[in-house]
């Protein structure tokens, strides 16, 4: 009896808390799958959904995080973030960094271009694909190592407590109560102008987008840690802006990738 007292004692307060982090909540990743499944090419459209046996991105897209019960695919949790240090560069820092979301990104688009990579290899790559490109868009996951990406920023969210990750992750897309249809159906209407510049650029120019974004979110968090409708008011439309300027980046690599 006792000692199974002192197991829920040492599960409840010492290995959950330590259990890995989320990411975007399901939700947050379903938006960027579908909005970029808007912004495919037809032809594009039709290879990966023949790829996928039918599945559509936004189903695909949650895979990454559905493997992280499993013991053997502890490898890949590091593709799911870059902490890039203060002033520097990620060229700078990419070799002492090994595998990281930027890396992981760029290993999976050359997997899904190479001729010789099975029909179950490139189901893999490209489900973690959709999924990390997300991943890049949410500003904690590009944050600061010493505080595992705001997981150890103590915050309160609308009362109960939390943290900055987790905030970011999931509890603003939970608090506004919409699904993934009506996000990417509501997205912002963007002109083809609008659409090519976003587009620019590559992974690593993102990860810096990020960055900047999650620096702002620390400075703010210095302030107050309450947080609540104030938050949401401030901090939303970046979260939205975010989750679709992901989907129109995933389709560009993904018309890229199948042209
Ligand atoms: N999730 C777990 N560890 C993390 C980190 N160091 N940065 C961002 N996200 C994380
Ligand atoms: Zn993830
Ligand atoms: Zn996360």
């Amino acid at each position: 009896m006792k000692n199974i007292v002192l197991f829920i004692f040492l599960y409840v307060f010492i290995v959950s808390p330590l259990k890995a982090a989320e990411d975007w909540g399901q939700n947050g990743h379903r938006t960027t799958a579908q909005i970029a499944e808007k912004h495919l090419k037809k032809r594009v459209l039709r290879k990966i959904t023949q790829l996928l046996d039918g599945q559509s991105l936004a189903v695909a897209s949650t895979f990454a995080d559905d493997i992280k019960s499993d013991k053997s695919f502890d490898k890949y949790s590091k593709w799911h973030y870059v902490n890039i240090p203060a002033g520097k560069t990620y060229e700078a820092v990419k070799e002492e960094l090994g595998e990281n979301i930027i890396w992981a990104i760029n290993k999976c688009t050359q997997k899904l271009q190479n001729k010789n990579t099975s029909k179950k290899e490139k189901q893999f790559y490209l489900k973690m694909l959709v999924h990390l490109v997300g991943d890049l868009h949410q500003p904690m996951h590009v944050g600061r190592a010493e505080d595992r990406g705001g997981n150890d920023i103590k915050v309160d969210w609308f009362g109960k407590h939390s943290n900055l990750h987790r905030v970011w992750d999931s509890q603003m897309i939970e608090s506004y109560k919409m699904s993934f249809t009506e996000l990417s159906e509501h997205a912002q209407i963007l002109s083809k102008k609008e659409i090519k510049h976003y587009q620019e650029g590559n992974p690593e120019t993102w990860a810096v987008e990020s960055k900047n974004i999650a620096d702002a979110l620390y400075a703010n968090a210095e302030n107050n840690r309450n947080f609540g409708y104030k938050y949401m008011y401030q901090w939303f439309p970046v979260l939205k802006e975010r989750l679709q300027i992901g989907g129109v980046r995933l389709a560009k690599i993904l018309n890229n990738i199948f042209a």
